[in-house]
Order: C-alpha cells, then sequence, then structure tokens
C-alpha cells in the first residue's frame, strides 16, 4: 500500500511556483495577486481562507483578505465582486464558500469574471472544462489528478467510481477522468458517478480499480465495499467531535482508512492528502491568471 502524501507533494509544487515568481519579479514583473472575500465566521472556512492567505505568502504572491459579516447584504458582496473585477492590480480572486442562506450563491459565482474565477466555479470555466478547453480549472479535481498523476495511478481503461455528484467535485472531477488522454494530462478512465440515490452503491465500489470518495459522510466506504488492488482519493473533510483534541474535533475522512487502507494499492490520508492539493491547484491557477496564459489581459 503506497500513501499519498498530498502535503509533501503541495510542498514541492508551492516551492516549483516560488521559484517561478522570483524569476518574474527578476524579469521587471509584478507578483501575482490573489484576493479572497470571507463572510462571516464558519470554522472550516476560516480554516482554509488562513491556508490559502500563508500558501500565497510561500508562493511569494500578494494576497488580499476582504472580510464581511454574516449579515453582509447580496448587493454589497456583488459591489465589491464588481470592484474586484475591474482592479487591473487584481489578476483573480475567490468567494468562499458556503455563503449565509439570504445570498444566492449562484448568482455571486456569476458574477465574477471568469477571466479571474481562479476557483473555476464559473459556468463559463466549467463549461470549458467539460468539452476539453482552456480555462481555470476547479482546485478540488485538479488537484486530484494532479496527485493521481504524480503517483502514476493507473486510469486507462480502469473502472472509476465517484462518490458524491456536488458541482465544485464530484461532477468536474468526472469530466477530468473521462477525457481522452493527452501528453501531460492522464483521462480516458471508465467513469460512474454514484450518489444518495444510487441503488446498491457497494456493487460498484467493489468493481472499482479507483475510487474518489467525495460525499463528506464520515467513514462512509468500508472495507467490505472495496476490492483488493483499489486506489482511494479521499475528498472528505468533515468536522467530528473529538474531546481528546484541543480543537475539540478532527477531521474525518469519507473512508473507514484503518479497515480499508490494508485492501488499497494507493490511498491518501485525511488531512494531509487532498486538502493541501487544494490549494495549491488555486496557487497554479493564480499564477496562470497573472500569466495571461489562459485567458489573455
Ligand atoms: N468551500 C469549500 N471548498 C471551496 C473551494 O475550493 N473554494 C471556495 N471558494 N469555497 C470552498
Amino acid at each position: 500500500m503506497t500513501l499519498i502524501d498530498g502535503k509533501k507533494v503541495s510542498d514541492d509544487i508551492k516551492q516549483e511556483i516560488a521559484r517561478e515568481v522570483e524569476q518574474m519579479v527578476a524579469d521587471g514583473k509584478r507578483r501575482p495577486h490573489l484576493a479572497a472575500i470571507l463572510v462571516g465566521h464558519d470554522g472550516g472556512s476560516e480554516t482554509y481562507v488562513a491556508n490559502k492567505v500563508k500558501a500565497c505568502e510561500v508562493c511569494g504572491f500578494k494576497s488580499t483578505l476582504i472580510r464581511f459579516e454574516d449579515d453582509i447584504t447580496e448587493e454589497t458582496l456583488l459591489d465589491t465582486i464588481s470592484k474586484l473585477n475591474n482592479d487591473p492590480d487584481v489578476d483573480g480572486f475567490i468567494v468562499q464558500l458556503p455563503l449565509p442562506r439570504h445570498i444566492n450563491e449562484q448568482r455571486v459565482i456569476e458574477a465574477i469574471d471568469f477571466r479571474k474565477d481562479v476557483d473555476g466555479f464559473h459556468p463559463i470555466n466549467v463549461g470549458r472544462q467539460a468539452i476539453g478547453l482552456p480555462c481555470f480549472h476547479s482546485a478540488t479535481p485538479a488537484g486530484i489528478m494532479e496527485l493521481l498523476a504524480r503517483y502514476d495511478v493507473p486510469l486507462k481503461g480502469k473502472n472509476c467510481v465517484v462518490l458524491g455528484r456536488s458541482n465544485i467535485v464530484g461532477k468536474p472531477v468526472a469530466t477530468l477522468l473521462m477525457q481522452k488522454s493527452q501528453p501531460g494530462v492522464k483521462g480516458d478512465a471508465t467513469v460512474t458517478v454514484c450518489h444518495s440515490a444510487t441503488e446498491n452503491l457497494a456493487d460498484y465500489t467493489r468493481r472499482a480499480d479507483v475510487i474518489i470518495a467525495a460525499l463528506g459522510k464520515p467513514g462512509f466506504v468500508k472495507a467490505d465495499m472495496v476490492k483488493d488492488g483499489v486506489a482511494i482519493i479521499d475528498v472528505g473533510t468533515t468536522r467530528v467531535p473529538d474531546a481528546t483534541r484541543k480543537s475539540g474535533f478532527r477531521l474525518s475522512g469519507d473512508v473507514d482508512f484503518e479497515n480499508v487502507a490494508p485492501k488499497c494499492s494507493f490511498i491518501t490520508p485525511v488531512p494531509r492528502g487532498v486538502g493541501p492539493m487544494t490549494i495549491v491547484s488555486l496557487m497554479k491557477n493564480t499564477l496562470l491568471a497573472a500569466k495571461g496564459v489562459i485567458y489573455s489581459k
């Protein structure tokens, strides 16, 4: 069993990005600039955004954090997005999700200029990804594909089962897994997407060569649901109460790691698996945005 070390891969990539940024600066260009909007005080979102700001420092990027309280109006948020869209000093920005209920999340996502949408959530980027055109790939699916590539996990012709059909993980990762392989881009998997309405879900997972678990249900994938030699990417990061931790919680993946890992050819841990890769994919997109290589400036 090979434990896929997302933390190590992400640290390596951040160093690669930092070297490129120092070269850009030496060539007289300005540093890439990522802005993030955080609404409210959701614990998970606070952690993610703090990690994004830290990753910007490591990569040599400029970062700006814009905070609002929970009671912000949609109008104020849309106005802030419009300012960032028009600010030539900002290469890319994100609005951390989830947003408070009174704000229409889809309207917010669509208000972001797709050329600055480094999360890859705008329908133009989602659509371009689905048909294999250059775009900002959404960060978690891109991070998953990077891990599969760096660890040389076989995909071509393999049975890949995606658990979960969210817009930010399940659907986009399914399209990436099934894309035609090209130099530097692996795909060619046979993909099945299972979700909350799937009947006899274990019939699918037991036949899977690769499982991408993105349900947000701690410990859902059990040892009797997988075959020997399966490769598993665990996207789950649910906070579960844990009185032994200072924080009062621990992060739990969607896989019953202790019992499933011995059957695997490859598996990602939680934490230090997909999470750090999501953040590094955002850094990669921001660098691409600064360089204007996907959408010219
Ligand atoms: N919430 C959970 N994951 C993400 C992400 O990748 N980007 C944003 N903006 N919000 C999230």
